[in-house]
């Protein structure tokens, strides 16, 4: 698969950004803020995914990758992760017509072997199913962890090394991310996290060098569209000088 370069000349003119990274955190706090069960904030949060992925074409973005569970995560209780990993299987299950109509393209990121088979084999359908669509590209990062998916990359370069497909001599900035989950994605410009935290928790670290951060306070499930237009827009009066000097 090659990188995506059907961009039209009138996307590239628009100055909102191609690719919207979203660290979705806060659904704890906001079902503990109701005196609820944390898996509480976790469905309400589901629901808001939806409604971001059908206003990406309205403000030009046409990749959005969002982060579900981190390999971290398995660090909760055995009911919040169990209760995480049934709502995955059920959102998929239920999600998958209609992201297919929609027109999103749907992938996933992540190590798949500690995920049960049912979970793999609901997201090999949908990422099957919606294969040829092309209005947008939603990307869910699911036991997915930048450290990982490095050392994973790192394993299979050195297996083509191994077997001579690949001269370590050759290799240079343009080879890691060749075998990064992320390899048939552009770079985020974006990268937004809600629920106030100014860290990046293992998000795409190599992908993410060069883009725009935006941390804001908003809880997830409260995360609207129009504040995603909102951070979209502003994202325009950036100026992205990779190192250079202003023009
Ligand atoms: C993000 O919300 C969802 C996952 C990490 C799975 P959290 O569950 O981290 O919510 P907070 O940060 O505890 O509020
Ligand atoms: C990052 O949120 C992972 C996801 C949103 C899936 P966390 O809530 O796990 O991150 P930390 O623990 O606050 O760094
Ligand atoms: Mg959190």
């Amino acid at each position: 698969m090659s990188q995506d370069s059907n961009t039209s000349a009138n996307e590239d003119a628009h100055r909102g950004p191609r690719h919207v990274a979203i660290i979705m955190d806060g659904n704890g706090r906001w079902a503990t803020q109701r005196g609820r069960p944390r898996l509480f904030g976790h469905h309400a949060g589901a629901k808001r995914v939806r409604e971001i992925v059908e206003s990406c074409p309205d403000v030009g973005v046409k990749y959005l990758t969002i982060f579900a569970f981190s390999t971290e995560n398995w660090k909760r209780t055995q009911v919040e992760v169990a209760g995480l990993m049934g709502l995955f299987r059920r959102y998929i299950a239920k999600e998958t017509r209609a992201l297919a109509e929609f027109g999103a393209r749907v992938r996933f990121i992540g190590d798949r072997e500690r995920l049960d088979a049912k979970l793999v084999s609901l997201m090999n359908e949908l990422e099957e199913t919606t294969a040829e669509n092309t209005k947008t590209n939603l990307t869910i990062a699911l036991n997915y962890g930048a450290r990982d998916e490095v050392a994973r990359a790192t394993k299979l370069l050195a297996e083509d090394v191994a077997c001579g497909l690949l001269d370590p001599a050759d290799v240079d900035e343009e080879t890691l991310p060749k075998y990064l989950d992320t390899r048939v994605l552009p770079d985020p410009d974006l990268v937004i996290r809600t629920s106030g935290e100014a860290r990046i928790s293992n998000f795409l670290l190599w992908q993410s060098a060069y883009a725009e951060y935006e941390f804001i306070d908003t809880l997830w499930p409260d995360f609207s569209r129009e504040e995603f237009a909102s951070l979209c827009s502003s994202y325009g009066d950036r100026d992205r000088r990779f190192g250079g000097v202003k023009k």
